[in-house]
């Protein structure tokens, strides 16, 4: 196969045709900032955070990394000063829309972002449409980015509760500034979002601890999207816990049965 000679911030190294500039990147331990990049998903390119500069040929322009696939020789530079700047402002920006994130107060610092230049929006979400993505790959498609331009906010259907939902988490687990939350009220499991409920889902019962655990819901769909054929069918009765102690004694009891 065709390999593509790149000059990655001054040094050779190479990429294969249709690797994305992130990919390369992240390969030769050249560090990118982004914030709706996830490896399990395609990428959208919603927040911009991941821009560098790309010369084919005679053209420069900026690009985001995350989604640009290379396809022929390049130079790309992913950290000079208009970069810099350019990803300072967009920081500031964010902040404005969720003063509260961790991620986003580090990378406020490290690029010295002002974070009184822009009126701030509170709102508490990023708009990575990371959370919509990851529910239509895994969960029960439940989430979605609705609206526009300024408006755009992550919502379920008709912005009411979802019985769609199969509280698996995913969301919660991969939200860049933890604006949804997940929690379990005796037997059910509650997502917030926005200080609003999107779903309420049942919690299995275990026959033994008494305890509710993991959401009440059908996995066979689940495996299927993801592509996976056989799945042994889980003991619905137990809890994970449980079922570990069950399956240590199942063990013990047949060790000390031989010897
Ligand atoms: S709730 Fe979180 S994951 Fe979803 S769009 Fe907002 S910032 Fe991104
Ligand atoms: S990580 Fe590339 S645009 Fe967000």
């Amino acid at each position: 196969m065709k390999t593509l000679k790149i000059i990655l911030n001054g040094k050779e190294t190479t990429a294969k045709p249709d690797q994305t500039i992130l990919e390369v990147a992240t390969e030769n331990g050249v560090f990118i900032p982004t914030l709706c990049h996830s490896n399990a998903l395609e990428p959208a390119a919603m927040c911009r955070l991941c821009m560098v500069e790309l010369t084919e040929g005679k053209r420069s322009k900026f690009v985001t990394s995350c989604n640009y696939p290379l396809r022929q020789d390049a130079e790309v530079k992913t950290d000079t000063e208009a970069i810099r700047r350019g990803r300072k402002m967009i920081i500031e920006l964010l902040m404005a829309r969720c003063p509260d994130s961790d991620e986003l107060k580090r990378l406020a610092g490290e690029y010295g972002a002002n974070l009184s230049r822009f009126e701030p929006l509170n709102d508490d979400c990023v708009v990575c449409g990371l959370c919509a993505r990851v529910c239509e790959k895994v969960g029960g498609k439940t989430l979605t980015l609705s609206g526009r331009g300024v408006h755009i906010k992550v919502d379920t259907a008709f912005g009411e509760a979802s019985p769609y939902c199969i509280g698996c988490g995913a969301c919660v687990q991969i939200c860049p500034v933890n604006a949804i939350e997940i929690e379990d009220i005796e037997d059910e499991r509650v997502i917030t979002i926005h200080g609003k409920e999107a779903a309420r889902i049942k919690l299995n019962h275990c026959e033994t601890c008494n305890q509710y655990y993991g959401p009440v819901i059908d996995l066979t769909k689940v495996m299927e999207r993801l592509g996976e054929k056989t799945i042994p069918p889980p003991n619905l009765n137990l809890c994970p816990a449980c079922a570990r102690q069950k399956l240590g004694k199942r063990i013990a009891d047949r060790y000390y049965d031989v010897y």
